[in-house]
């Protein structure tokens, strides 16, 4: 299958089998995640994937008791940096040098210029950044789900504090931002399954400067 006619045949699932799915699709879907470009290549976000039932049972209520939370096979929840810290720019700029094997005066230039901006700003403003790039990453995650066959349903009806709380994400800096059910379509419980994809014409989305 094609690109688009894969993300033709995606779409967001509203209910689930609760059929597992093999390890490899998830590590591909994972991977693809990771290869999400980032602002500085910060990657600001961390990934959480949940098949521990009573944990997504604590999830459902929480989440509009959409069935997919515990109907799904794997549950990633995509949890962004509270905020930008010193401590967290450098350990990706470390990062970046210790598997490049070398120390460049512009990337250091860059790295001060970073820390002497990031870690001043408001909290919530850097939280607000650094949920946008774990934005892209769900939105490959997605992608690379449909490529490999596998339903999704992007999910940010959720009360993000009553989530936070339950994966003890502030002790560890993070706060969701978005959750993504991993599994297969429930064909017959589904409304959604067999409706025709509505999106707007390309004159509306695309605006030519020639
Ligand atoms: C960020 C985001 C949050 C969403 N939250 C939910 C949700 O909580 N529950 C749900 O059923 N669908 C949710 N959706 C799915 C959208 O409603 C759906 O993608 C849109 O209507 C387009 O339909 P399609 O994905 O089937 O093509 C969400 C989509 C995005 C991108």
């Amino acid at each position: 299958m094609e690109l688009i006619e894969k993300l033709n045949w995606r779409y967001a699932s509203k209910a689930m089998n609760g059929k597992k799915v093999a390890q490899d699709k998830i590590d591909t879907i994972i991977e693809a995640a990771s290869l999400a470009p980032t602002s500085s290549g910060l990657q600001p976000f961390e990934i959480f994937v949940i098949t521990n039932p009573e944990i997504k049972a604590k999830i459902r209520p929480i989440a509009w008791n959409q069935s997919v939370i515990t109907d799904c096979s794997h549950l990633l929840v995509f949890a962004a940096w509270d905020t930008y810290t010193a401590d967290r720019i450098n350990k990706m700029f470390d990062l970046t040098n210790s598997i490049r094997g070398t120390k460049n005066e512009g990337w250091e230039n860059y790295r001060q210029m970073l820390l002497n901006s990031y870690p001043q700003k408001d909290a919530e403003e850097n939280f607000n950044h650094a949920a946008k790039q774990a934005y892209i990453a769900f939105s490959q995650a997605i992608a690379a789900a449909a490529f490999e066959g596998v339903d999704s349903t992007p999910l940010e009806g959720f009360d993000p504090e009553a989530l936070d709380e339950i994966l003890n994400l502030r002790e560890k800096g993070l706060r969701s931002c978005v959750m993504l059910p991993l599994g297969y379509r429930d064909t017959e419980k589904d409304w959604l399954v067999n409706l025709t994809k509505v999106r707007k014409s390309k004159e509306d989305l695309v605006t030519l400067i020639e």
